[in-house]
């Protein structure tokens, strides 16, 4: 019999509302260890609150994160609030001694989430960071081929999560596109995270970093239809120099607002001398993969289907999205605290969402200096698997 966890959220926007709809949907996971119910929600705002009336479980609407801490009924928690809350509700969690899967960048900036590890690991609570994209059966698959070695010696590899909505400057502004929410990291914030948690849990460990940042649209609609600064990065571009044993590669790290033509694009490429991989969710049946067979270069196509890390009941040739990558991500957050995740890939740890900060750190003082600058304490992976 799997094992009950009582779920709170607090934040019940876009990611709120996903995690429900997750939850909701757990029956589609084969004989997973873990049964979440969703018990309580906590957001500021009256109507996202009234959002949550429809799930029968969630007993507790509050508007005071507190309170869902302070309450026995509550397991875990999932919080998913703007970047400049991160630090007082994660700390907040912390020291009620719930077990919490936070939102990404994991704190504002890099002090803040130094701050973060120092409060959940001297209160010992079980803390992952959200980041869904690996667990799309194409990403997985390349993930493998990656460490099974058989590309060889690395050349290059490119991480991307690429967006491109905000080409059009009539978008109202909301809280991603100011400093004072969204940090000053910008879209590196926002999106970054997502790019990192392949090559970080590949181990690749990047010793200095060239950034080009843009602030493409520095004014938007406000909520009154006056034009407010929208004083965010827009596009960030990183390179990368990677140490690895067969000799340095770069790994370029693309996070962009402003892509024209993608919409969600998260790409994982990766060539060495033997072989290469690539996957892009722009084409979420497909893996290409580079081969060199007597002499030929070839680059091969092969069609995943739904099953990603955690098999489900949806038929093997189906296609898999968003909404299941999420769903995986839930499972191996709950297994892994449960002690079941095994040789799984899993959620991304504190240390490797403090690693991500610190390359961040490392990009904003180079798209100041226009020179690389060394990602200082970078090679810390302690817990990282
Ligand atoms: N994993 C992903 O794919 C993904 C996608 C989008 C956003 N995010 C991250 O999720 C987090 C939230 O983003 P979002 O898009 O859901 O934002 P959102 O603006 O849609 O939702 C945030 C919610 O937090 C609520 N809130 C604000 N202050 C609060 C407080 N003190 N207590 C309780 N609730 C409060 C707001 O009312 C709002 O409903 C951010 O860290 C963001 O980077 C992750």
């Amino acid at each position: 019999m799997a094992e009950a966890v009582r779920v709170g959220l607090i934040g019940g926007g876009l990611m709120g509302r996903e995690a429900a709809a997750a939850i909701a949907r757990w029956p589609a996971l084969e004989d997973h260890p873990v049964r979440p119910v969703l018990a309580g929600v906590c957001d500021t705002e009256p109507e996202r609150l009234a959002w949550f009336e429809r799930i029968d479980t969630a007993a507790l609407l509050t508007a005071d994160h507190r309170e869902l801490l302070a309450a026995e009924e509550i397991d875990v928690v999932y919080i998913a609030v703007p970047h400049h809350l991160h630090e007082r509700l994660y700390l907040d969690a912390a020291a009620a001694g719930k077990d919490f899967l936070a939102e990404k960048p994991f704190g504002i900036d890099l002090a803040a989430g130094q701050r973060i590890i120092a409060a959940i690991e001297r209160a010992g609570v079980f803390v992952r960071c959200s980041s869904e994209m690996p667990f799309f059966p194409g990403a997985q698959l390349a993930i493998n081929e990656i460490r099974s070695g058989a590309l060889g010696r690395p050349i290059e590899a490119q991480a991307s999560f690429l967006h491109s909505s905000d080409i059009d400057p009539r978008k109202p502004i909301n809280w991603k596109r100011q400093t004072r929410y969204c940090g000053e990291l910008g879209v590196m914030g926002d999106l970054g995270v997502h790019a990192l948690h392949v090559p970080l849990r590949l181990g690749w460990r990047p010793r200095t970093v060239y950034a080009a940042t843009q602030d493409i649209v520095p004014e938007r609609p406000g909520a009154d239809g006056r034009t407010v600064p929208c004083d965010t990065i827009d596009n960030a571009t990183l390179i990368a120099a990677v140490e690895h044993e067969h000799g340095d590669f770069p790994l370029t790290v693309e996070t962009k607002r402003i892509a024209p033509g993608e919409a969600n694009t998260w790409v994982l490429r990766a060539v060495g001398m033997n072989g290469g991989v690539e996957f892009s969710t722009r084409a979420p049946k497909t893996v290409r993969r580079f081969v060199l067979e007597d002499g030929r270069q070839a680059w091969q196509e092969l069609q995943v289907g739904s099953q990603s890390v955690f098999p489900t009941v949806t038929g093997a040739i189906f296609e898999f999205g968003f909404a299941d990558a999420i769903l995986q991500m839930w499972a191996a957050f709950l297994a892994e605290r449960a002690g079941a995740l095994g040789d799984r890939f899993g959620c991304l740890t504190p240390r490797e969402a403090l690693d991500a900060h610190r390359l961040f750190a490392a990009a904003l003082r180079s798209s100041r200096s226009g020179r690389a600058e060394p990602t200082v304490g970078t090679v810390q992976a302690a817990d990282s698997p």
